[in-house]
């Protein structure tokens, strides 16, 4: 199976913040943003396997800056990096100001990925190259946050985890 670029998986979901989609401050609520970043990483995550792919773990989120209602919300979500069958998928989140057109950086957040068959059980992907530094970045540190996951979710022994220990050393 060829490697891919992270670039190839880029996924970007447009849209606004409407009055049903708010809390009682008339901000995004959170709710709402994790299932948009659920979709565009999920068709990120699609694009690069080329498969039925499955939301596994919900990484990080973090909810730096509140949203208002009417606002440009832009979703960027791209495979940061790709091992067996599995995907770490990263997704900015940036807001528009509606005079200037700027984009400022609200949130970002990191999802994996599993790639499945149709009954469901995992199979291989192909692996990423990362081009930009930002994309070596991520894909340096995916395999740490892999083994925080899978420890956090009783998958692996925490002795197991060595890039997580190599932290700590
Ligand atoms: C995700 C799922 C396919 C994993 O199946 P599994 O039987 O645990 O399979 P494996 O143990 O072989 O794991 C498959 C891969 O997922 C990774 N994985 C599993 N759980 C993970 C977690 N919590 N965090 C990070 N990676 C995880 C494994 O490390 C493995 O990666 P690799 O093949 O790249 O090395 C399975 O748990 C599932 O179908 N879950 C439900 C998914 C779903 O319905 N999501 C929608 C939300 S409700």
């Amino acid at each position: 199976m060829h490697a891919k670029t992270a670039e190839s998986s880029k996924t970007i979901l447009t849209d606004l913040v409407l009055p049903s989609e708010t809390n009682p401050l008339n901000n995004l609520f959170g709710g709402e943003l994790l299932a948009r970043m659920d979709r565009a990483a999920s068709i990120s995550a699609r694009r690069h396997s080329r498969r039925i792919v499955v939301t596994a773990s919900v990484n990080h989120v973090a909810f730096n800056r509140s949203i208002p209602l009417g606002s440009v919300v832009t979703i960027e979500a791209k495979v940061s990096r790709a091992f067996k069958s599995s995907m770490e998928v990263y997704i900015d989140v940036w807001i528009e100001d509606r005079e200037s057109g700027e984009c400022i950086k609200a949130n970002e957040a990191i999802y994996t990925f599993v790639a499945v068959d149709e009954t469901g059980r995992p199979v291989a992907v192909p692996e990423i190259t990362p081009e930009t530094k930002i994309e070596k970045e991520r894909f340096d540190g995916a395999l740490r946050r892999k083994q925080l996951s899978l420890v956090l979710a009783g998958k692996m022994n925490p002795n197991d985890a060595t890039e997580l220990k190599a932290l700590f050393s």
